[in-house]
């Protein structure tokens, strides 16, 4: 009889501390609704305490979904953990996550507290807690590095205090798989009353074994497993949820336990949030990337084609791959367009938006013939940016490129509701337009990053281009996609210039500049 994994999904908190993958509360929304919608047992919604951003997200995220437990990170002060219990108030299923350092460096030179105070602390923490919810997870941070004896000291405080879920993270990614897996069985067989708590892990990537040193703490006995899509997260990232799930499910021979996660909807996660984030996946990514399942050398074509599992040991569509398959075409009407959206799981708030991303897809297979789901995720994408987030918007765009001669673009945007004219040279189409667009704007924004990618093939594929910029200490992604990578490059760059300029009025707005 197999026991259950818990599967906690962190990818909107500790995922989102991402350089540049922060979200909008629309944007949370959606990726919590695809959580759901895959049966992730517990979504961990944000830190209340950051911001009152993310005490918002937290709490439509908490009125929104049914299915699974919302969660929100506290540290361990009265301020935190109360307006965690606040923020998960309206779940039909709420957790309050607390924490506090335990290992010596953290304590000594971080908290600048003594062992004895940060046990005392922690019994606090869970005592506030317990007023909101009977559902408290307890995380050592650094337990990592920190001493088995005293792990085993504060976390039999925090079970008498009332902690139910024990985590023990790998904050800086600093473990082995055996030795990691050993302080979990030690932990579970020297803590009193250690089988009343699910014991949790949670493993950054710094070494590349986050995902490696989780699936040895299942085996030694632990039965929550903190994970990100895409593995994203904090430096090199967290744990992959995808991999940990495959794992557990293709090899049920090694692992005692099952999650109740639907894997045909880890596909789909992984494009939204790759989408929303700006953060590519790479094509080897295992169980998401591209190349996933695509067989290069004739002898493995060979063998697929005679027997699958001569070289795959999952199925594509298993983990939600689904043929290049033509969905809708310039025919098609608004209903159809509507049903194929409800069938990706993509729900576009107000009929406005949908009008909008109608608009543009009847725009789309003009110049495109065969539309396929993965130009319908990059179309309303786009789409989803509310009106608030669209100070700039794209109303034309010309670029002269020729042999031998300097790229001249122009453009006119509108800036507010107001219509600016700009142009100039560049070393090539999307630099003299970037150049254009700064003419008008004069963000005084570093570029960062830029790429482009084909969304399908054919050279009738939307280019799909991410921008990063930063400014003042912010850093944030722009998407954009469109046949023409010169207008998606365009859109993209509008999209990053926009959220630099919602999040700076948001910052204004709490007054911490
Ligand atoms: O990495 C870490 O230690 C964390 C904790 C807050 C759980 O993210
Ligand atoms: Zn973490």
């Amino acid at each position: 009889m197999k026991q259950h994994l818990v599967i906690f999904d962190t990818t909107l908190r500790d995922g989102e501390q991402s350089p540049g993958a922060s979200m909008t509360k629309e944007e949370k929304i959606r990726v919590a609704r695809q959580l759901e919608k895959m049966r992730v047992d517990v979504i961990e919604a944000g830190f209340a305490a950051a911001s009152p951003g993310d005490f918002d997200a937290i709490q439509a995220i908490a009125q929104t979904i049914k299915d699974s437990t919302v969660c929100s990170l506290a540290r361990a002060s009265e301020n935190d953990i109360r307006r965690s219990g606040e923020a998960i108030r309206p779940a039909k299923s709420g957790r309050i996550h607390t924490f506090i350092a335990t290992s010596p460096i953290h304590m000594e030179k971080k908290l600048r507290m003594s062992p004895d105070q940060v046990v005392e602390q922690a019994i606090k923490a869970i005592g506030w807690a317990r007023e909101y919810t009977d559902d408290i997870e307890f995380s050592a941070e650094d337990a990592g590095r920190s001493e088995l004896d005293f792990l085993c000291r504060i976390f039999e405080a925090v079970i008498k205090a009332g902690a139910t879920t024990i985590n023990v993270p790998d904050t800086v990614g600093y473990n082995i798989p055996f030795q990691y897996a050993e302080t979990m069985r030690q932990l579970i067989e020297r803590v009193p009353n250690s089988d009343k708590v699910v014991w949790s892990v949670h493993c950054h990537n710094d070494l590349g074994l986050a995902v490696s040193n989780s699936l040895a703490a299942v085996l030694a006995g632990a039965r929550q497993v903190e994970c990100t899509i895409n593995g994203l997260g904090e430096r090199a990232g967290n744990a992959s949820l995808e991999e940990i799930v495959m794992a557990v499910r293709t090899r049920a021979d090694v692992f005692p336990v099952e999650t109740r996660i639907d894997a045909t909807q880890i596909v789909p996660a992984s494009k939204l949030v790759s989408q929303i984030t700006g953060y590519p996946v790479q094509p080897n990514k295992a169980v998401v990337g591209a190349n996933a399942f695509a067989h290069e050398s004739g002898i493995h074509q060979d063998g697929v084609l005679k027997h699958r599992e001569t070289y795959e040991i999952m199925r594509a569509q298993d983990v939600g791959w689904t043929q290049n398959k033509l969905v809708l075409g310039k025919h098609s009407g608004r209903n159809a367009f509507k049903t194929r959206l409800q069938e990706l799981g993509i729900e576009l708030d107000s009929d406005e938006a949908l009008n909008a991303a109608f608009a543009r897809f009847k725009e789309l297979a003009d110049r495109k013939h065969e539309i396929f789901d993965e130009d319908l995720h990059a179309l309303v994408s786009d789409e989803v940016v509310t009106p608030d987030q669209e100070h700039y918007k794209l109303l034309y765009s010309h670029v002269c490129s020729e042999t031998g001669e300097m790229p001249h673009a122009k453009v006119i945007l509108s800036v507010g509701g107001v219509e600016h004219k700009g142009e100039a040279d560049g070393g090539g189409p999307v630099d003299a337009t970037f150049k254009a667009i700064e003419s008008i704007v004069a963000s005084g924004a570093e570029l960062l990053l830029y790429s482009v990618n084909a969304i399908t093939t054919g050279t009738d594929a939307q280019g799909e281009v991410t921008t990063r910029l930063s400014k003042a200490g912010r850093i944030v992604n722009g998407n954009g996609a469109d046949t023409d990578i010169v207008i998606a490059s365009a859109r993209s760059y509008l999209n990053a210039l926009n959220r630099l300029h919602s999040s700076l009025d948001k910052v204004k707005a709490q007054g911490d500049v």
